[in-house]
């Protein structure tokens, strides 16, 4: 496989509010990258202290039909090191470290399909949902598009004059629903004030006649109360989790701390061989051909061990939300310290997030996608 850095130039930039940043990127010979609605690209900056690379994750807001652009959305966030890095420098011309498209919270269009998506976002959590939004009115005909939006008011709402513009192109097909915390003008048709809460979006829904709740598939991004109320909006409606999808940008406060192990039993260990600890254990990883061994201190993480180790291993986020550094542990037990990446699914058949893994038993053997 080829490697999955890559050096693209920033060819445009589009200012969508005051504090939100689209960056259009391009391969100096035009190379096309793949993507799929809904992934992020990883960007590499030198920005940490003493010119140390930071990475983060940041979803892709262009369709794979874009190609051979890619564009990223970035909000500041107050205090945050990279994203008023990139608001406060970033250029035309400049050139951008980052990691291929990564991520699982993806729609895959399929033209033949007539569904309902629904997607509820608010504040820079628009980005996945834009690509996805995009994607489906372009390549699904017969498709529909309810968007829920939540910001503070007007002047923060990024893409909204595309959206608009989307509104008139599709029309029938594409439904934006705005809700403002704190609106700046009195709320008009399609406009809701108050916040993005299980009240506010089952008002939404309900008045959607023509949605069926339950069959819809449902995609959500936004900080965790917002997704909290929405799940437990939908649960109200009856709509089944598989129906349902989300991605956080930020970790939960409380993180839910959890173990996967290799799910058909075969790594199973003996209660005496498995005390349950983290301690320093030997961990196999295997990635791209390769197999890779070596010791986890109780104090790291199985990723930082691996990169100690001068490993290259993918990450982004190391933080449990993107899922870059998902592997599958075929033996051994592996404890997670957050797991909002993985889907009860995914954790049933044994998927693991190395940078927040730690060994639980001593013959841990992990398949990194
Ligand atoms: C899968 C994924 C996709 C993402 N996509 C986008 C995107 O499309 N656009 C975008 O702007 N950001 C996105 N993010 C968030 C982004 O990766 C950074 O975390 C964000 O820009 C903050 O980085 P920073 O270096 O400025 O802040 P840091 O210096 O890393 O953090 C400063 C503080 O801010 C908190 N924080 C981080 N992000 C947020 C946030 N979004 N809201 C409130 N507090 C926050 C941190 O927990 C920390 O306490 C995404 C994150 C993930 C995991
Ligand atoms: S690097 Fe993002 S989930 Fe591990």
């Amino acid at each position: 496989m080829s490697s999955p850095y890559l050096t693209l130039n920033v060819v445009e930039l589009t200012q969508e509010t005051p504090d939100a940043v689209t960056i259009h990127f391009e391969h100096p010979s035009r190379q096309l990258i793949a993507s799929q609605p809904g992934q992020f690209l990883t960007l590499i900056l030198p920005c940490g202290p003493g010119g140390k690379k930071e990475r983060r994750a940041y979803s892709l807001s262009s369709t794979p039909h874009e190609a051979p652009r890619l564009a990223v959305t970035v909000k500041r966030v107050p205090g945050g090191l990279v994203s008023n890095h990139l608001l406060d420098t970033v250029r035309v011309g400049q050139q951008v470290e980052v990691m291929a498209p990564l991520g699982n919270f993806t729609l895959m269009p399929q033209p033949g399909s007539a569904r309902s998506v629904v997607l509820v976002g608010a504040g820079s959590g628009i980005t996945p949902l834009m690509s996805m939004l995009k994607a489906t009115l372009r390549e699904e005909p017969q498709s529909q598009v309810l968007l829920v939006y939540g910001n503070r008011n007007e002047d923060s709402v990024i893409f909204g004059r595309q959206l608009q513009q989307l509104e008139q192109q599709y029309p029938g097909r594409l439904q934006v629903e705005h809700v403002f915390s704190q609106p700046l003008r009195p709320s008009a048709e399609h406009k809701h004030t108050g916040r993005l809460n299980r009240t506010t979006l089952l008002r939404i829904l309900e008045q959607r006649h023509r949605l069926p709740a339950p069959q819809a598939e449902y995609f959500l991004c936004g900080p965790e109360g917002m997704m909290v109320e929405a799940q437990a909006a939908l649960e109200l409606l009856g709509v089944p989790a598989s129906r349902i999808r989300r991605e956080s940008f930020v970790a939960a406060a409380e993180s839910a701390e959890t173990a996967a192990s290799q799910p058909n039993g075969h790594g199973d260990v003996s209660a005496a061989e498995d005390d349950g600890k983290v301690v320093a254990r030997t961990v196999t990883v295997q990635y791209e051909g390769s197999e890779y061994q070596f010791v986890v201190e109780p104090s790291q993480t199985i990723l930082e061990a691996a990169l100690n180790q001068d490993i290259d291993l993918p990450y982004s986020c190391q933080a449990g939300l993107c899922t870059a550094c998902r592997g599958k542990c075929i033996s051994g037990k592996v404890h997670l310290d957050e797991r909002e990446g993985l889907s009860d699914s995914e954790m049933k058949q044994g998927y693991v997030l190395i940078c927040v893994g730690h060994p639980l038993t001593n013959d841990v053997v992990i398949e990194v996608d």
